[in-house]
């Protein structure tokens, strides 16, 4: 990507719901316990959409905060780019939804399916758009309301999920800074290891499917797991070596939400310390494509880096599917 045209995050933008779902509310809904759910975990509470809030519209709150710290508006953009898999309905996008609601009208608008990885590939995709010349900006988002599809009679997987959106603007930025390397990847075979069977042309919504619970999240926690810390650790020293940088060289991590354990063994595999880690996994669980541009935002928020720093994003998730990314900011 060296010789390409460099591109980067120009505006950032973040939106979770008012609702808190706390351990202790779970309590009283599933046989689960705030301990077991913390040491496990790591997770204390997490973002619940109103009944009346649809992907689109956390989506639409990250979007408005992303353009305006990019100094755009809607009409400005060339590309919108949705990463989810709960979008609200099947179709139109929620990307068209968001196009018309941003007055983005000259936009191009699609919704991109990766799970948790979805909001990594949405980064690359854009970025290839505008390196290519076919763009010059794009707004990239990752959404979900995982609530929706959350089986709240399950204690195996309800506790470890919320709701949210995280927003960027990606655009051109001087030269030495921007990505410097994606690595995406996918294992099909897995794919039944975390799935939705149902609402698809495979399983077309009936009564009976709905009995079934076919419409819900369906895990094997154990074997999600270990795809996770394998992938955690590979994707991440492959996009280093694509970049032709060390781990050394990482000033902050962010990994994907899902599980403290999970990015604990990263940490170690790669031996980052704590100070250059992003974790806010115990205020808003597992958002899937939400996850990591709500932990790039909030560190960007924060202060936490300065121009020019190195900051790796790596995910994993549903498909199966893996995705990085390093990132001059
Ligand atoms: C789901 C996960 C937290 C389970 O943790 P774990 O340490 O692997 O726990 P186990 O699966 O070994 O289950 C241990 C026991 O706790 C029980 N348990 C599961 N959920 C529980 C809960 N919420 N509260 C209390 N007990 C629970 C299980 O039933 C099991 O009991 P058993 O041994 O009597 O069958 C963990 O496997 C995980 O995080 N997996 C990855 C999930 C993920 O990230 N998915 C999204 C990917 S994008």
């Amino acid at each position: 990507m060296n010789n390409l045209r460099p591109v980067g995050i120009i505006g950032t933008g973040k939106y979770v719901p008012e609702k808190i779902l706390t351990n202790s509310d779970l309590e009283k809904m599933v046989d689960t316990n705030d301990e077991w759910i913390v040491s496990r975990t790591g997770i204390k509470e997490r973002h619940i959409a109103a009944p009346d809030q649809a992907t689109s519209d956390l989506a639409y709150e990250a979007a408005i905060k992303a353009l305006e710290s990019a100094g755009m508006t809607g009409s400005d953009l060339d590309l919108i780019i949705v990463a989810t898999i709960t979008p609200d309905s099947s179709f139109p996008s929620t990307a068209c939804i968001l196009q018309d609601k941003l007055g983005a009208k000259g936009a191009a608008a699609f919704d991109l399916s990766a799970a948790c990885s979805g909001f990594v590939y949405g980064l690359a995709s854009a970025t290839s758009f505008i390196q290519s010349g076919m763009y010059n900006n794009a707004l990239v988002i990752g959404a979900d309301c995982l609530s929706r599809i959350t089986d709240y009679t399950d204690r195996n997987t309800c506790v470890l999920f919320g709701d949210g959106a995280g927003a960027v603007v990606v655009g051109e930025v001087p030269e030495g800074r921007g990505f410097k390397a994606f690595d995406l990847g996918a294992e099909g075979a897995g794919g039944s290891l975390l799935q939705m069977e149902g609402g698809g042309s495979r399983l077309p919504a009936t009564a009976e499917t709905v009995e079934n619970k076919k419409h819900y999240i369906n895990m094997n926690g154990r074997e999600v797991f270990k795809f996770a810390v394998r992938v955690m650790g590979t994707a991440t020293i492959e996009v280093l070596r694509k970049a032709g940088m060390e781990r050394t060289d990482v000033d902050l991590f962010v990994p994907h939400q899902a599980n403290i354990r999970i990015i604990q063994s990263a940490m170690q595999r790669l031996e980052l310390p704590e100070e250059k880690v992003v974790v806010n996994v115990d205020k808003y669980a597992n958002t899937s494509a939400a996850s990591i541009p709500l932990a790039l935002v909030e560190a960007a928020e924060e202060g936490r880096m300065k121009a020019g720093d190195t900051v790796l994003m790596v995910g994993f998730g549903g498909g199966l599917t893996w995705g990085a990314s390093v990132l001059v900011w």
